[in-house]
């Protein structure tokens, strides 16, 4: 998707992980673990390149219905991803924007994610955009939510693309 002559940005949906690591006999989680290997080598390639924008739908509102133990192995991946490469992303002035409804996640998960969000805010580098706990419906939910809360009354087209 083109953003204008200049600034190009790539979206990518992350999927068959599951497919993936059945073919191969394995569970679903060590497909959630070796896509995550994948993941990190997409983003050093985009950010080499002088990608300007990147993201990457990791995970929709829908994929909470997952079992117990996906869920758990993916908190699990993430949060050995935050550890291992946000410093890393950091060092190569990697910016990171969060997309979706992280009410959802514990409060532990949310806390690291904002926290990483936060110490790469500054960074002027690729913008590596996640979207977590992402649907399209919530995101509409949520624009409404804050024109609500600041009083809109009338509402365009524009309106609801600025909340
Ligand atoms: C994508 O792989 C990763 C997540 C949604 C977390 P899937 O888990 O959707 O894998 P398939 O599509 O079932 O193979
Ligand atoms: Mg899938």
């Amino acid at each position: 998707m083109q953003k204008d002559n200049n600034n190009l940005h790539v979206a990518i949906i992350m999927d068959g992980n599951g497919r993936w690591a059945k073919k191969r006999l394995m569970p679903r989680t060590f497909g959630h673990s070796v896509g995550s290997e994948t993941f990190v080598k997409v983003v050093d390639t985009c950010n080499e390149s002088g990608l300007e924008y990147l993201t990457v739908y990791a995970l929709s509102t829908e994929n909470w219905n997952r079992s117990g133990d996906e869920i758990g192995g993916l908190m699990k991946i993430m949060h050995a991803y935050i550890a291992k490469y946000v410093p890393e992303l950091n060092k190569k002035n990697i910016r990171l924007k969060l997309y979706g409804d992280l009410s959802r996640f514990d409060d532990k998960s949310r806390e690291k994610l904002l926290e990483s969000q936060k110490l790469l805010e500054n960074n002027t580098g690729m913008t590596l955009g996640i979207c977590l706990s992402y649907g399209g419906r919530n995101e509409i939910k949520q624009a409404f939510e804050a024109m609500l809360a600041a009083g809109v009354t009338e509402v365009s087209v524009e309106t609801i693309s600025n909340y």
